[in-house]
């Protein structure tokens, strides 16, 4: 039987694409493989979101090109191949299959093709495009990501992700619902909803509100989560969904990109910094102990100091959990490139200012964390942890516990007490939930 390596970068709708070509290809006949050595078909799942995410891709393709054996066929697909299209097959030789998101289906017959020597790009979106008949093959054990949207229909000026994504549109509510069963069905009971602006989901009939309580009414589901959520579509309806659903976790991620009115006007964002701290105290007021975590990008085009200023601000008044901090990449085609040029940001200007965000962001995370020491929770065992002995747990507000024990605990759920924090992630001691006292007499 042929076999195929898929190699995966870029978000989690990646991963969860990947694990779907990986499905369509076994059913096909194809077995799967963990390594490029050997295997028949090798396919890099690619990310556009930023240069360096590119280079990545290009550097790696470099190096595969020595690893694979002869008459191996090698594709790219993902959003890079969604934005490059037949300029991939024109720079690097060795590619034959350049397969944007929305033609996964045409895999089978474009290895083929291949195999009888063609070169072909398939880019063209199919607003229809769910992979419904598609049965993912699935490596994380412990929870699943299921996808309820693809594309998005924000045009935020910095993206690239409209381009290489397309339209937005919904799956039907009662095929998520359906693919959930399946996975609590084969021992999984985390579930991940995935879409570039999850909260927008409408299948035309349910809006995200009816889909959490949907998904979360599944028998034997104990946690969902979703990512990620735009500020713009927190109706009241989706967040009295999400707090009266008992299996959503205390957990939102909110992309906030800037604190800075003026620049979230730039990026096109439709929000304004007192919107985006309304919307965090609506989810507050909804839910306590909420956890949350936010996407924030430094040097965008004319980004001023009091700018910049109001970001570190805004961190420090919301408090967030943890930030993933970017610097601002310029993405051929985004209107940010047709900004004035006066407006570029000097990279060590950038630079200094993502040090700054970086070192307010950790100092928020660590007073926050220092202060949850002692404290009990439900952790749910992901995976081995990567120094010895210990096992990397996550609580429901998406805090990393590290914990002793042997790898069967793996996909348990343990009461822990926190014991000790890096600043980041936790050390947690497995304690006995409290029993009951015994009745008197
Ligand atoms: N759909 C999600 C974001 C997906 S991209 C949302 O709207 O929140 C993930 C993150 O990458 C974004 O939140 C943003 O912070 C960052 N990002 C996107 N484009 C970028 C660019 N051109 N340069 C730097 N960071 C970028
Ligand atoms: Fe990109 Fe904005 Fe869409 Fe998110 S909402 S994927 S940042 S365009
Ligand atoms: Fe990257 Fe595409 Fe996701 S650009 S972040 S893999 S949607």
């Amino acid at each position: 039987m042929p076999s195929v390596y898929i190699e995966t970068y870029g978000c989690q709708m990646n991963v969860s694409d990947s694990e779907l070509m990986y499905g369509k290809l076994q059913a096909e006949g194809y077995v799967t493989q963990e390594t490029p050595h050997g295997a028949d078909v090798v396919l890099i799942n690619t990310c556009a979101i930023r240069e360096n995410a590119e280079q990545r891709v290009i550097g790696r393709l470099g190096e595969l090109r020595r690893d694979l054996k002869p008459g191996a066929i090698l594709g790219v697909t993902g959003c890079m191949a969604q934005r490059l299209g037949a300029r991939l097959l024109a720079t690097d030789t060795r590619v034959q299959l350049v397969v944007g998101p929305d033609a996964y289906r045409m895999l089978p017959a474009l290895i083929e093709g291949a195999r009888n020597g063609e070169r072909f790009s398939a880019t063209d979106f199919d607003l229809e495009e769910h992979y419904e008949d598609f049965t993912a093959r699935r490596f994380e054990g412990v929870k699943a990501w299921i996808p309820v949207q693809r594309g998005c229909d924000y045009r935020c000026t910095y993206c690239i992700v409209p381009t290489t994504r397309g339209p937005e549109r919904s799956r039907k509510l009662a095929d998520v619902v359906r693919e959930t069963r399946e996975v609590v069905a084969q021992g999984i009971n985390e579930v991940v909803l995935l879409g570039q602006t999850v909260n927008s989901y409408n299948d035309g009939t349910h809006d995200f509100a009816d889909l959490l309580r949907a998904v979360g009414a599944v028998d034997g589901l104990r946690r969902l989560r979703y990512t990620s959520p735009h500020p713009n579509d927190f109706s009241d309806r989706v967040i009295a969904a999400m707090a009266g659903t008992p299996a959503v976790c205390e957990h939102v991620h909110l992309p906030m990109q800037s604190g800075s009115t003026s620049m979230l006007k730039r990026m096109l964002r439709r929000y304004s910094r007192e919107d985006y701290l309304d919307c965090v105290a609506r989810l507050r007021a909804a839910i306590p102990g909420l956890g949350i975590t936010t996407d924030i990008i430094v040097g965008f085009p004319g980004e001023t100091d009091e700018e910049f200023e109001e970001t570190l601000s805004l961190c420090r008044e919301v408090r967030f959990d943890d930030a993933f901090t970017f610097k601002f990449s310029a993405r051929e085609g985004t209107p940010a490139t047709r900004m004035p040029p006066e407006w570029t940001i000097a990279s060590e200007v950038v630079d200094r200012r993502y040090e700054s965000l970086m070192a307010t962001v950790r100092g928020i995370s660590r007073e926050k964390n220092m202060g949850r020491l002692g404290e009990r929770m439900e952790v749910l065992v992901e995976k081995e942890a990567r120094k010895g002995e210990l096992l990397q747990a996550r609580s429901r507000d998406f805090k990393t516990v590290l914990v002793p024990g042997t790898p069967e605990l793996i996909g348990t759920y343990l009461t822990v007490e926190l014991t000790g924090t890096t600043g980041a992630t936790f050390t947690g001691t497995p304690v006995q939930e409290r029993q009951p006292l015994p009745m008197a007499g």
